[in-house]
């Protein structure tokens, strides 16, 4: 689809990627691009239309879809991060606001968006995974579910939308730097680059975007993950538990 024309929503768009994504649509002549957000009024990016919405309440997404019903472009990229493993954890709350937030708040969104995608030609869903969606790290182990359970719904989504034109795209990536990669110093991407490749395959008509070569190495790995994937994760781990990194 052309962005060109289109009218986009993107949650998370007071900060981080979603902020860029925000931009980028802007830049490339969106119609109308709605910046929604827990705090509407953290969504300064001139020419993005502030809107209130907490991804986890159903409600309030319900609203969002009945008020913004010229939306064709929807972009889901509001996420948390909590690095938790799942056995030292101190509890399940880490494991279940990632997994309330990634999975169901999404879900939640394509749900309602779904209808109104449809009424205006089909469009296109932008689900934010990550390269965990393909394999468990323990640093950030339930973060990784949840985004492993996001691109389980995104390629089933893709499914039942299909009849309907509805151009669903999966986006996977390594480390990008905003607030969330913040404690790390491992490569980063940028922001720019991860939006430029997103929208440049929404206009392509692709399913798909491997954002960086980390996350095209692991995806091109997987059928031999316990080989090739695994054991660095593990002599890593490992070295963390025994205090020698
Ligand atoms: N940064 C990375 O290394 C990286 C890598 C791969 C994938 N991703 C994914 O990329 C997406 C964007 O992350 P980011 O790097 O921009 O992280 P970020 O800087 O921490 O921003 C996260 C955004 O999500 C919003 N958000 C969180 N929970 C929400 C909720 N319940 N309802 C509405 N908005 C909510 C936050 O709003 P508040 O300001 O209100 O908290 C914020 O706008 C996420 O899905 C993340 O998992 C990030």
């Amino acid at each position: 689809m052309k962005i060109d024309g289109s009218v986009a929503l993107v949650t998370g768009a007071n900060r981080g990627l979603g902020r860029v994504y925000a931009r980028e649509l802007v830049s490339r002549g969106a119609a109308k691009v709605y910046g929604a957000a827990r705090d509407p009024a953290a969504v300064t990016e001139p020419g993005v239309i502030p809107i209130a919405l907490d991804i986890t309440d159903p409600e309030r997404v319900a609203q969002v879809a009945a008020q913004c019903t010229d939306v064709s472009l929807l972009v889901n990229n509001a996420g948390v991060l909590k690095y938790s493993t799942f056995t030292g954890a101190p509890n399940l709350d880490a494991a279940r606001m990632e997994m309330e937030t990634n999975y169901f708040g999404t879900l939640s969104m394509c749900r309602a968006f779904a209808p109104v995608l449809a009424g205006n030609g089909g469009g296109a869903i932008v689900n934010m995974l990550s390269v965990t969606s393909f394999y468990t790290n323990p640093f950030d182990a339930s973060y990784g579910a949840s985004k492993a359970a996001a691109w389980s719904l995104t390629n089933g989504v893709r499914l039942e939308l299909h009849h309907q034109g509805t151009l669903v795209v999966a986006v996977h990536a390594s480390f990008i730097d905003t607030d969330m990669a913040a404690l790390t110093n491992a490569p980063k991407d940028t922001p720019e680059s991860v939006a430029q490749q997103v929208f440049d395959a929404v206009e392509a008509g692709q399913i798909e975007v491997l954002a960086d070569e980390r996350t095209r190495t692991v995806k091109a790995e997987l059928s031999h993950d316990h080989e090739l994937i695994y054991p660095p994760v593990q002599e890593f781990w490992d070295a963390a538990v025994r205090g020698t990194p």
